[in-house]
């Protein structure tokens, strides 16, 4: 098993002006993808686990109840490729009850960690032919090849990272993903419903802590592979529902009035001021189906837990494999 890196993976400098472009606009933000580096896929993890962070444990609950259905609708010999990667928790739950899976192509951001959590696949799994891809999903990639040829491609997209981008830009990566897939091919892909403000509430704000830190750890790595000199202390994690867009909006607000330093270049805070780190889209069932259409998807099964926390969606792309 080694790893792809193809022409879309993230150029360093690149990601890099995209930073400081973001925290010098009126609104200063920065995208989610960079909160990834090892110990952010870590912290991510370890938010999988509070129990407050219902999205996870309804996801798994979902997929122990419904993958045989779902391994009958894939068929034998898939190739899965994997958007945003992550742990191999759902992952390992999917082969296990596909028929004769021909292949996995862990795509991701995060290459250290991305290379780390293959090789334990790939050793647990020695049938499948595992290929790790470090590029940014958002434009389309170069597919490995395969010894086996595949029957069909399905792409896999739990933990509803889906709700990270806004409906335009949602759009554009379900194409990338329909592009993916291949005509024949199919997604399954988890999105978060909208509930109660107060259980997503306090799904962001846990408890313990833990979101904060993963929340902070985006300029711990300012500091690291930009020469930042953020101070950690002065910035505090928020997290708020907006109802009117149905999206947790997570924050990193500016305890004082402060400038810092990052890539030689000042950026001047006032008290209260918030950079934008992240945004958590909720669908109801019908607007994620006409989102998934809009990009060229047709909507065939979902599935929904008792509670309507949570929703697993199959879906295909139209014309023979
Ligand atoms: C919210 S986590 C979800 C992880 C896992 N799929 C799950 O369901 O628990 C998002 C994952 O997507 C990756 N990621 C985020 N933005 C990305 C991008 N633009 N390109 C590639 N990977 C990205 C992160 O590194 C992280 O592993």
């Amino acid at each position: 098993m080694s790893p792809t890196a193809n022409n879309t993976a993230p150029k360093v400098s690149k990601a890099h002006a995209e930073i400081l472009h973001g925290l010098t606009a009126k609104q200063k933000h920065i995208s989610p993808k960079h909160f990834y580096d090892e110990r952010g896929s870590r912290l991510f993890d370890q938010i999988c686990q509070l129990p407050e962070y219902y999205l996870t444990r309804t996801e798994l609950q979902l997929m122990d109840s419904y993958f045989d259905e779902v391994a009958s609708l894939v068929g034998p010999r898939a190739a899965i490729i994997e958007f945003g990667a992550g742990s191999n928790i759902k992952i390992r739950k999917l082969l296990d009850h596909l028929l004769e899976p021909a292949a996995y192509v862990p795509v991701d951001i995060s290459g250290d960690y991305l290379l780390k959590q293959a090789a334990a696949l790939a050793l647990d799994y020695p049938n499948v032919h595992v290929q790790a891809v470090f590029a940014d999903f958002t434009h389309p990639f170069e597919l490995p090849q395969h010894p086996v040829m595949p029957e069909r491609n399905l792409v896999f997209f739990p933990g509803s990272t889906i709700g990270n981008f806004p409906p335009a830009q949602a759009q554009d990566l379900l194409e990338v993903m329909r592009l993916e897939a291949r005509p024949g091919g199919a997604l399954l892909i988890g999105a978060d419903l909208r509930k109660d403000p107060a259980l997503l509430h306090a799904a962001y704000n846990d408890s313990q802590g833990v979101t904060a830190e993963f929340n902070l750890n985006v300029l711990r790595r300012l500091n690291t592979e930009l020469n930042g000199n953020f101070d950690l202390a002065n910035f505090s994690h928020q997290a708020i529902y907006d109802e009117t867009h149905g999206r947790i909006e997570m924050r990193l607000i500016s305890r004082k009035s402060q400038t810092v330093s990052l890539a030689g270049q000042e950026i001047s805070f006032e008290a209260g001021e918030f950079i934008t780190t992240e945004y958590s889209y909720k669908y109801s069932l019908d607007g994620f189906s006409a989102l998934a259409r809009s990009a060229g998807w047709e909507p065939e099964r979902i599935w929904v837990d008792d509670d309507r926390l949570f929703s697993m969606h199959y879906l295909t792309v139209p014309g023979s494999i």
